[in-house]
């Protein structure tokens, strides 16, 4: 009588069958709550990140605390040193904040796992990624080193994994072999591998004081439309040894998640950036949204694209959402 045989709602009906048949998961042990330390001694808030605050580095290992007994088993790491220069040397300082605050996260959190993001930006009186030749471009194999030489730092501090994100070709393969010379073969790398060029790296910049002072990262970062590219990005990333490949921004680039876990075995995570956290966070306090549905939605469909990982300011409220 022209009824359609197939009839999907037969496993919506109730809270039992949507239960025995969902595909997706999300759960507190899928995230990663990045963490931004300071060597000031209070708190300070974040424009454009309602919620997120600088820390010093004894509220960070509680803020760390409190994720971990939720369930969150990592944390990422940004530092925001108190001294800047041309090289961005503060970066591999063994004294560094981002060092001190390793030891203070493995000594009182030992089953934490303890991610550093590794970059150049927030150590550069330039505010870019790597270090600069005359005419101002970024100079990629000069910048290998001194990136090498931050990822050996945080792993002696005690990192777990570092990652670098600061676009360089060659990166991965350059912290390798050092972590390696240097008796960190087990300490794993989570690389940034296909890192777009965002506006929605806005308020994170605002946040970790690492805007360029010119220019910007589009001679490092990919372009926006570029898919294909972001496959071989993730491709050479592995050859070099990266453990783990992140997709960056997440939401704007389900796309590529999905075709970057369809492309490779290594885990893959994605980061949930500030401009997304932003966009939940205003709509929400207009009203326009109910921030945890839509906040569980939006994750659970990073979750669904393929990521593993999910890295997501939003990590403490959600795993107490799904407590
Ligand atoms: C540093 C870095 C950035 C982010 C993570 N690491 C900013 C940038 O590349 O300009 C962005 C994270 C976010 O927006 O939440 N290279």
């Amino acid at each position: 009588m022209g009824f359609p045989a197939t009839r999907l709602r037969r496993l919506r009906r109730s809270a039992g069958l949507r239960d025995l048949v969902r595909e997706t998961d999300l759960a507190p042990g899928h995230l990663v709550l990045p963490l931004f330390v300071h060597t000031g001694s209070a708190r300070e808030s974040v424009d454009g990140m309602p919620g997120v605050e600088r820390l010093p580095i004894g509220e960070a290992v509680a803020a760390a605390r409190r994720a971990h007994e939720l369930g969150v088993r990592a944390v990422l790491l940004f530092g925001i040193p108190p001294w800047k220069d041309d090289q961005g040397s503060a970066a591999w300082d063994d004294e560094g904040v981002v060092q001190l605050a390793v030891r203070a996260l493995k000594s009182e959190l030992p089953e934490l796992v303890v991610v550093t993001d590794v970059c150049l930006c927030q150590y550069t009186t330039h505010g870019h990624c790597g270090v600069l030749r005359a005419d101002g471009s970024v100079d990629n194999d000069a910048t290998l080193e001194l990136l090498a030489r931050t990822a050996v730092s945080h792993a002696r501090a005690g990192a777990d994994a570092v990652a670098p994100s600061d676009m360089m070709d060659g990166r991965v393969a350059a912290i390798r072999g050092v972590l390696d010379e240097e008796g960190f073969a087990e300490r794993a790398i989570v690389s940034y591998a296909a890192k777009f060029a965002s506006a929605f790296y806005g308020p994170f910049r605002a946040a970790a004081d690492s805007a360029p002072a010119f220019g910007d990262r589009r001679g490092y970062q990919l372009d926006p439309a570029n898919a294909r590219e972001a496959l071989r990005e993730v491709a050479l990333d592995i050859e070099e040894g990266a453990d783990v490949v992140m997709v960056k921004p997440a939401l704007p680039y389900l796309d590529v998640i999905a075709r970057v876990r369809a492309s490779v075995e290594v885990p893959v995570a994605a980061y949930n950036v500030s401009g997304e956290y932003a966009m939940l966070k205003y709509a929400a306090q207009a009203g326009a949204l109910d921030e945890r549905a839509a906040v569980l939605e939006a994750l659970l469909a990073i979750r669904r694209a393929g990521a593993d990982i999910v890295v997501t300011y939003f990590a403490q409220e959600v795993a107490e959402w799904l407590g």
